[in-house]
């Protein structure tokens, strides 16, 4: 089953290739201590896709999810103005299957918010098989503070 509740019209093709290549990010993840694989990928305004994978540390905090990965990977690669248009979430505990929907943490839906419209933004979650969650940014993140409050 598909839910879907797109509302930022992307095709149909793309979002497919937004939840395969989180999927192909989730193989890099570098999870020793908790064994949840995360794979992420950003779509930009440009049409650019920036795949990243949560990358954990010994020391625990410096560790970081998947969707911040590739946010910064993405921003770092920004020569203009630019925006976050959707980003793809894959993640479960090790192994080969996605069981369960990870739906981005606190953190994560805040940095999103950084560089996306809220009501634009289209978050999609990848579940067991083809199915999929999709989500705008609003519904995750309501009411939300952004740069907009410091200008
Ligand atoms: N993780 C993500 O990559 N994204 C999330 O939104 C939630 C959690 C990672 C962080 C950590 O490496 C592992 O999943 C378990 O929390």
């Amino acid at each position: 089953m598909v839910y879907t509740s797109n509302t930022n019209g992307l095709s149909e093709e793309t979002i497919n290739k937004l939840i395969e290549t989180a999927k192909a990010y989730r193989r890099h993840s570098y999870a020793p201590y908790s064994h949840y694989n995360v794979g992420a990928a950003v779509l930009d305004k440009n049409g650019n896709i920036t795949g990243g994978c949560n990358i954990e540390n010994a020391a625990y905090s410096p560790g970081i999810c998947a969707e911040r990965n590739a946010i910064y990977k993405a921003v770092s690669e920004w020569t203009s103005d630019n925006r976050i248009i959707a980003i793809a979430i894959a993640g479960s505990p090790e192994g080969d299957r996605i069981t369960q929907y990870a739906f981005p943490c606190g953190v994560c839906r805040q940095v999103i918010r950084e560089f996306a419209d809220p009501e634009e933004c289209l978050v999609i979650v990848a579940g067991p098989g083809n199915d999929r969650e999709e989500r705008t940014l609003e519904e995750l993140l309501p009411d939300s503070f952004g740069p907009d409050n410091l200008a």
